[in-house]
């Protein structure tokens, strides 16, 4: 963990898309100061499934962060924020529009505090445009960044994806944002505000449904199992379909349960193997001369004769048999994974992605691991901090105050909530 030694980050990041960012800095070796309110952030108390303990949501957010709590509505605890900022290389947040302005620390303000901090915000819409007042959340992001309008069937719903699009990956790219950022300072002495909207991250994400939108300007998309035609004024969704130039589909295996798929691609290389080894099967011994599947062209146009005959196969094996079929011809393929499944894979295991870890509140737990390998500065994954666990170190080690100034500080509310008035 010495890629990003020595930088340290205060965090007022909450619920997912900010966290994701700083979780994976952490495990780049940064030092994570998450930053809280007194009753801290509200996912430890979310989907909780054992009482009292932190809930998996947050546990699985904030791995390898220290944990202090600081009140913001307290003059004292603007303080001890202030004096925070001085020490810290970057601050981020993702709080609804206007929060941390109304505790009067405009970017311009923080800047002029720590003209080198760096500053990382998530909004659900950036801070201009019509939609800047709006708050987000995960769906709310799919929905207004393309990933919902192409999921589906044309003829069903839109679908939300069950990738986290919207918050982890729009943390992903605040991560990369900030990067870019401490290099530009670690070169010119000077910080800079990076904005992050989840809207954009989704867009982003759906690059290649833009691709096809414009692409309709000109013809039918030939690829796409569902109707497209020229000037159609939307990309439509389309199933499983592979979105890219070779075609692509989820076949259902024996026996048949919900996760009995396997992802095929057939790819224009491998269809002659793929012909000769079904075919016999099928009872279709020249199957490979059928001109109906001759060229990608012909497929393209006769996809769903090609996916039942390929699905009429499958049905004889099993999603892993039907994969180990598949890699002997050398076809692009992948059986859809239940979290059961991958839980117990030895591949996942193996690479250190299902890593098991310890926690005072909750015992034995999971997390995913990290997906970024340095080959020179490997992540080693902690628990999460419980609640305000480390304010007492914070104060110490990085503001270096005596035990008497905590104290004080203390006895001023800077840490705590004023209790609630009946
Ligand atoms: C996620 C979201 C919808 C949650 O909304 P919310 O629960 O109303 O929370 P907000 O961020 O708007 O407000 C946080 C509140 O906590 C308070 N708070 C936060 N840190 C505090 C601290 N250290 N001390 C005291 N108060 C604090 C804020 O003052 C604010 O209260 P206020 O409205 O009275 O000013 C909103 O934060 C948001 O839109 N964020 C940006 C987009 C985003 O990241 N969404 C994805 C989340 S996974």
């Amino acid at each position: 963990m010495e890629a990003l030694k020595g930088v340290r980050i205060l965090d007022m990041t909450h619920v997912q898309a900010g966290p994701t960012c700083s979780q994976l800095l952490a495990w780049l070796g940064a030092d994570v100061i998450k930053f809280e309110p007194p009753q801290g952030d509200a996912t430890r108390g979310q989907l909780r499934d054992i009482p009292n303990a932190d809930s998996l949501y947050f546990t699985m957010l904030n791995c390898n962060k220290r944990s202090m709590t600081v009140n913001m509505k307290n003059a004292d605890g603007k303080v001890v924020f202030v004096e925070l900022l001085k020490k810290c290389d970057i601050i981020m947040e993702n709080f609804g529009p206007g929060v941390l302005d109304r505790f009067g620390f405009t970017w311009e303000k923080i800047h002029e505090i720590n003209p080198r901090i760096i500053m990382g915000s998530i909004k659900g819409f950036g801070s201009s445009g019509p939609y800047a007042e709006f708050k987000a959340y995960e769906n709310v992001a799919q929905a207004m960044g393309g990933a919902m309008s192409t999921t589906g069937l044309p003829d069903g719903p839109p679908f939300v994806t069950g990738a986290q699009i919207g918050d982890s990956g729009t943390g992903l790219h605040l991560a990369i944002g900030l990067l870019a950022a401490l290099q530009q300072r670690n070169r010119t002495g000077e910080g800079q505000y990076v904005e992050v909207a989840m809207m954009d991250s989704v867009m982003n994400l759906c690059r290649v449904k833009w691709r096809d939108h414009q692409r309709l300007a000109h013809g039918a998309l030939s690829e796409y199992s569902v109707h497209t035609e020229k000037g159609m004024a939307y990309t439509p969704r389309a199933g499983n379909d592979s979105g890219g130039g070779q075609l692509g589909n989820a076949i259902h295996c024996k026996p048949l349960g919900p996760n009995d798929y396997i992802y095929v691609v057939v790819q224009e290389a491998v269809w002659d193997g793929l012909a000769q080894r079904i075919g016999p099967d099928l009872g279709i011994a020249d199957l490979v001369n059928d001109q109906r599947f001759a060229k990608i062209a012909d497929r393209r146009k006769n996809q769903s004769e090609m996916w039942a005959l390929i699905t009429r196969f499958a049905a004889n094996h099993t999603k892993r048999e039907f994969m180990t079929i598949l890699n002997d011809l050398d076809v692009p393929c992948g059986p859809i994974m239940s979290t059961e499944d991958l839980a117990n894979d030895e591949h996942v295991r193996g690479r250190n992605m299902y890593v098991e870890l310890d926690h005072p509140q909750r015992g034995k737990w999971h997390n995913i691991g990290m997906p970024i390998k340095l080959s020179a500065s490997p992540a080693v994954i902690e628990r999460s901090p419980t609640l305000g666990e480390h304010t007492d170190q914070v104060l110490q080690e990085v503001l270096g105050w005596s035990e008497s100034q905590i104290a004080a500080k203390k006895q001023a509310g800077a840490f705590t909530a004023p209790a609630k008035s009946r």
